[in-house]
């Protein structure tokens, strides 16, 4: 029909609306209207719609996310994305710029003219981005910087980050970093409080979580911004200079940071670094430092990386930001294990941009080491997360109220008792609701049974109402008892029941870090799936078995012998067998236990030429051998890769078994993660 006008108002308006798009996200210059641009949006969704055959996926309508993505995958970088040494002061600024100069001046490439240049350190995650034949084709993270997950649907959503470039690099690599902006993550926080579900630390994770999510239409309803700050080619600086890369990421569509500047010497280092220092609060997005840079990319390659970081950069850290508040007064929560934390309700203040009233005071010994009462004016440090620190008291109040600990739970009443050689007070009574209520939220958590949307709101009043009384009473919930509770729709309580059902499949060391076992987090579960078959081995086993596994002490094995020897606890945990959890190990051959290989001590280092670390250290795990991160006497096998680094001279030293990849691989057989 009217195809013709039709495609031309189609490419009119695409071209219009990116235009404004970068205008608005990129340049922070918005020509026209909020109003006016949702109008061409909305008309331009609607040709679309008539014509679906025209939709291209650079077309300003593809930002909104699609369908959730089933899993995660991974590829490899075209080069290693390396991480940044630090300086922590301005001394180790200058003793970095000594070792470049001295480096240099031993290379040719030393008597080109030289500069630094500086550029904000955003405090975000890393995130590689390729174009092909000018369109975004791929965005992976960071990862263990040889390979990164797979995010490019949810980068899409990302209103800064172009979906095609233009100009003379259309196939090419760029990495920068993906941030959440203040206002973004402080209305994150305030949408999750609403919902019961936990808030995000600090911006960083909640950027990270956004990117990450599994379903992309809930990162295109969190604002995130991109920043490139590094051009490549086949996995290589693209141009000649730092300077010039930066220059042509904005001329291709990237958003760069504007706070970037050539210097020529260190002094000027500093005279910026104290100049943007000055500047932090102000920007709306958090930075943690100064990444400082060797601009001439020849100069770069004659200073060279080590396996971790490049010679030629450095990340100057900024002190974290301290202010002073009134301690107003000191409260107690009351955790899953029953341990009393006392906690800081401080007056209001502002701290880098976020408002902080609570701070942790940790337990009774801090706060007689601190010597604080309520009353007095303290220090407070905010490094990065939204729960502070108290460093010091400024002032002691006029009316000062010194904390005792109470002598009765502030929660059930029942008795708080501090046992010999303990620090924290704990409050005694088994059925205390505080200790159900945590209980119940560590179940759910992320890293436990990971059981999306049961927050905290939720389990309050699951638990007012009686629905439930411990974790396992969760799998009999039906989607009638949730919907009727406060704020919930029927999709949502669906999508509980769903969560709860699925979280059925997590594997055995999940259910027993579930357990809620003194002491037993993700790591000793871990190595006690890795030990016992399944959890009746484990729950039959005695003190002495335990303690043969590895890394378990007197202490934990006492506490895990003492929690299934209650009849409580058997009971709880017989009901979890009855609702379905994992109680075998998902693959008995993973534990087999290799010759060898099994109860040694392995150190990584350097890069092997096939496996990631992570692989290297999975399949050591998986035949009952250690990794640890540095050499001892203790250490039986040295793995070493390419550019190995200070550990491999302590392995010579100590005369450390060194192997390389080939031998290690020979020593696994044909065990391979997962069989
Ligand atoms: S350059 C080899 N530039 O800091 C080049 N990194 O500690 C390494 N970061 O993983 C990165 N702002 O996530 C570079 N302007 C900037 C940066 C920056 C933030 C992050 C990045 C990196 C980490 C290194």
């Amino acid at each position: 029909m009217k195809l013709d006008a039709d495609s031309q108002e189609i490419e009119r308006l695409r071209d219009e609306l990116r235009k404004h798009e970068h205008q608005y996200y990129v340049l922070d210059q918005p020509l026209i209207s909020d109003a006016e641009y949702d109008r061409m949006m909305r008309r331009l969704q609607e040709l679309e719609r008539t014509h679906p055959e025209t939709v291209t996926p650079d077309s300003p309508t593809q930002r909104v996310g699609g369908a959730p993505r089933s899993g995660t995958g991974t590829v490899p970088h075209s080069s290693p994305m390396l991480s940044l040494d630090n300086a922590l002061n301005e001394e180790e600024l200058a003793a970095f710029d000594r070792r470049v100069h001295e480096l240099l001046q031993a290379a040719p490439e030393g008597r080109t003219p030289f500069r630094y240049v500086a550029e904000l350190k955003l405090d975000g995650l890393s995130m590689a981005v390729r174009y092909r034949a000018s369109q975004l084709a791929i965005a992976i993270t960071r990862g263990d910087g040889r390979e990164g997950e797979v995010v490019t649907e949810n980068a899409r959503t990302i209103r800064s980050l172009p979906l095609s470039v233009h100009g003379e690099f259309p196939d090419m690599e760029a990495r920068g970093e993906v941030v959440m902006p203040r206002p973004a993550f402080e209305a994150v926080n305030h949408q999750r409080e609403i919902e019961g579900l936990s808030l995000f630390a600090n911006p960083r994770n909640a950027a990270a979580g956004t990117l990450r999510m599994l379903d992309s239409r809930v990162t295109a309803s969190r604002r995130l911004d991109y920043y490139a700050y590094y051009l490549l080619q086949d996995g290589q600086p693209a141009l000649d200079s730092q300077w010039e890369s930066l220059d042509t990421l904005e001329q291709l569509g990237f958003k760069v940071n504007p706070h970037r500047k050539l210097c020529n010497d260190v002094g000027e280092l500093l005279a910026v670094i104290r100049e943007w220092g000055a500047l932090r609060e102000q920007l709306p997005y958090e930075i943690d430092g100064v990444v400082v840079k060797v601009d001439s990319r020849r100069q770069q390659e004659a200073l060279g990386s080590t396996a971790k970081a490049p010679r030629w950069a450095i990340a100057f850290k900024y002190a974290a930001v301290q202010v002073e508040t009134e301690l107003e007064r000191i409260t107690v929560q009351v955790g899953r294990t029953g341990a009393l934390t006392p906690v800081a309700n401080l007056r209001p203040v502002e701290v880098s941009g976020v408002t902080v009233s609570r701070a942790t005071l940790h337990n009774m010994d801090e706060i007689e080491r601190l010597g604080v009462a309520e009353g007095d004016t303290v220090l407070i440090e905010r490094s990065g997360d939204v729960i502070p620190k108290v460093l010091r008291v400024v002032q002691q109040g006029r009316h000062r109220r010194f904390f005792t600990m109470p002598a009765e739970c502030p929660v059930c009443g029942g008795n708080v008792v501090r046992e010999p050689g303990e620090v924290a007070y704990r409050c005694v009574n088994a059925n205390c609701p505080a200790k159900i209520r945590e209980t119940l939220l560590h179940f759910a958590s992320r890293s436990v049974m990971d059981i999306d949307g049961l927050g905290d709101v939720i389990v309050d009043q699951l638990l007012t109402r009686e629905l439930v009384r411990n974790p396992a009473d969760l799998y009999r919930l039906t989607v009638e008892q949730i919907e009727a509770l406060d704020r919930m729709g029927r999709k949502s309580a669906e999508n509980l029941v769903a969560a709860i059902a699925g979280s059925r499949n997590q594997p055995l060391p999940r259910v027993i870090s579930a357990l809620g076992i003194r002491f037993v987090g993700e790591r000793t579960a871990q190595l006690l799936a890795a030990a016992f078959p399944g959890m009746d081995e484990l729950m039959a086993a005695s003190e002495e078995e335990l303690q043969r596994a590895d890394e378990i002490g007197p202490k934990v094995a006492r506490c895990i012998r003492d929690f299934f020897a209650d009849a409580h606890n058997r009971a709880f945990v017989e009901e979890l067998r009855e609702a379905g959890l994992q109680f075998r190990f998902h693959s008995p051959a993973a534990i087999a236990r290799v010759e060898g290989v099994a109860g040694k001590t392995f150190v990584l280092t350097g890069t092997l030429p096939s496996l990631s670390r992570e692989d290297a250290k999975a399949r050591i795990e998986a035949v009952g051998g250690k990794v640890t991160g540095s050499v001892s006497g203790k250490t039986d096998f040295v793995l070493a890769g390419a550019d190995p680094g200070s550990k491999l001279e302590r392995a010579q030293t100590l005369g450390v078994r060194v192997i390389d990849e080939a031998e290690f691989l020979s020593m696994l057989g044909s065990a391979s993660p997962g069989d």
